[in-house]
């Protein structure tokens, strides 16, 4: 059977929240095991390097989030899983895609002009070129689907642009990708209930996954719990609760106007805590070692498949014989 390509990255820039988890990467999880994708997951670590960082944490931070995702279960046997940087070709694909496409398509990028006014004091021509190294991080593999949130549609919509006027110039090439987009909840802020949940708004505002459960209960007690923030809990509490009875039970209580926020906080701090328990134990077990082992192969994969997409297009435009 012909597999698809499935193609999706993530930035390394932190501890990971649930946020993260349930918009991206719980849908890789899914993907992963499903036999007619053959999927490249990647650690987008020159994307991150658009924003502000600290040199001395990086590393650490690339090591940490390979080392989470597979605990969540991510599979190197059953993916490709590699760091961004370990593929140079991604850069250079990014090059020639840059005299390809035109200022005025990247001037339209809403992240882009979200970010400039956000990093206004860093406002770098990477943040700029960002979709397009992701152009090149995408059709590398000739990628059928990119799963990915409602946020980067903009950006594979611009891969498409950037991959026809390839191929209008150079002959078919690229692929016309897609996004695979599935329903991912919005998981919104403890502490300002009306914002998504993001670690830019400090730390009692959200929930790492490796967070104890003692700190999760913690945390979700100070939630803000005014009209927004209970609607919020309580969609959390559905998303964890695997059959749905104990949301039932409070949303009727809800209702009826006798919802005692305190056991409703409670329950969902127990449903999170226990939800990744598996994970936290797993992870403390997956060393460095392990780590640079699994991505080393994974970027032996991505790198085969790289080198053949560059030849390619190395000569299509005429740069080599
Ligand atoms: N821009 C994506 C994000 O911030 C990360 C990313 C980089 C990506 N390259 C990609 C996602 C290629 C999908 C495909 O979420």
């Amino acid at each position: 059977m012909d597999q698809q390509i499935i193609v999706s990255g993530i930035q390394p820039s932190g501890e990971l929240h649930i946020g993260n988890y349930l918009g991206a990467i719980k849908n890789w999880l899914t993907l992963q095991s499903e036999r007619k994708y053959h999927c490249f997951f990647f650690i987008a670590d020159l994307h991150s390097l658009t924003g502000e960082f600290d040199p001395q944490t990086k590393y650490q931070q690339i090591i940490s989030l390979t080392r989470d995702l597979l605990a969540l279960g991510l599979d190197p046997d059953q993916c490709t899983l590699f760091v961004q940087s370990a593929v140079p070709e991604h850069t250079e694909l990014s090059w020639i895609f840059s005299t390809l496409t035109p200022m005025s398509e990247l001037e339209r990028m809403t992240q882009y002009k979200d970010k400039a006014e956000h990093q206004v004091t860093n406002v770098n021509v990477g943040l700029f070129t960002y979709p397009v190294l992701q152009a090149a991080d995408i059709l590398m593999y000739k990628a059928d689907r990119v799963p990915v949130g409602e946020d980067q549609v903009q950006h594979v919509e611009l891969t498409r642009v950037i991959g026809r006027k390839f191929n209008n110039k150079f002959g078919q090439t690229f692929p016309e990708t897609l996004p695979l987009l599935t329903a991912t909840p919005r998981v919104m802020s403890l502490t300002e209930p009306v914002k998504k949940m993001s670690k830019s708004h400090g730390p009692k505002s959200y929930l790492a996954l490796n967070d104890p459960p003692e700190l999760i209960l913690e945390k979700i007690r100070k939630a803000t719990a005014d009209e927004i923030g209970v609607t919020n809990l309580l969609e959390l509490h559905k998303l964890f609760d695997a059959n749905g009875a104990a949301t039932q039970k409070f949303l009727g209580e809800q209702a009826r106007g006798t919802l005692m926020n305190v056991k409703l906080k409670d329950g969902l701090a127990a449903l999170i805590a226990n939800h990744f328990a598996r994970f936290r134990a797993d992870r403390v077990k997956i060393s460095e070692s392990a780590v640079v082992k699994i991505l080393k192969s994974g970027a032996k994969v991505a790198g085969g498949i790289a080198t053949e997409t560059m030849t390619e297009v190395r000569k299509k435009v005429g740069i080599r014989d």
